[in-house]
């Protein structure tokens, strides 16, 4: 045993150390790793292709292209559109039933929030500045941004609804605040 030229002088419990190489083949294949992830670090293209950062950017530049434009931007002439629709009016009544009466009161009169149904706003009386307000909120005094909360096909229809009760000027609604828009 001892002449064998694999086994090492270091000792340890009487176990005597054996030089056990591992295999070409496997030491190959662990050098080929480390060239590997140094080349993929660097984003060399190796093979077809032009490597994985530039490939990357132009896929999510095509799915970009591809993809149809975010629709939180309504236009004036939409919402106009919208407004003459009964189908998405009454869409509309729903989400401010689940979402808007316990401040501005079923009928609009309101309560913690502003008439809704009389002629004067304090943040602007035609839809897209009701779209406005209702898709940021007034946060300072407790108005919510539901352009957070509600999906824009939601804010949508509410506001329309809101534009629907303007001037209805419920009994029992709260004072006029902010400008009268005739
Ligand atoms: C937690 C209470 C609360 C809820 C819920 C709420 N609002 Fe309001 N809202 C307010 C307050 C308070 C104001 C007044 C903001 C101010 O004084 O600037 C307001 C203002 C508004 C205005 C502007 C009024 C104006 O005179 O310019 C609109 C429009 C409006 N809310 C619509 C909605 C809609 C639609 C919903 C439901 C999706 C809703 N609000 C839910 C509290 C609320």
């Amino acid at each position: 045993m001892a002449d064998n030229p694999r086994l090492i002088e270091h000792q340890y419990d009487g176990i005597q150390e054996y030089d056990n190489p591992l295999p070409r083949w496997w030491v190959l294949l662990f050098w080929a790793t480390i060239v590997f992830s140094i080349m993929y670090a660097f984003n060399l293209g190796v093979g077809s292709g032009p490597g994985r950062i530039a490939q990357y950017e132009a896929e999510v530049a095509a799915a970009k292209a591809a993809a149809p434009p975010p629709a939180e931007f309504t236009s004036p002439e939409e919402l106009a559109a919208m407004a003459t629709n009964t189908q998405i009016v009454e869409a509309g009544k729903a989400v401010y039933t689940t979402n808007c009466v316990s401040c501005h009161k079923a009928d609009g009169g309101g309560l913690i929030g502003p008439n809704l149904t009389d002629n004067a706003w304090i943040h602007g009386g035609t839809l897209m500045e009701m779209h406005k307000t209702i898709t940021e909120g007034v946060i300072a005094k407790g108005m919510p941004p539901w352009g957070t909360l509600l999906k824009p096909d939601q804010i949508d229809a509410v506001t329309v609804y809101v534009a629907s009760m303007k001037n209805t000027n419920v009994p029992g609604g709260k004072a006029a605040e902010g400008t009268v828009v005739p």
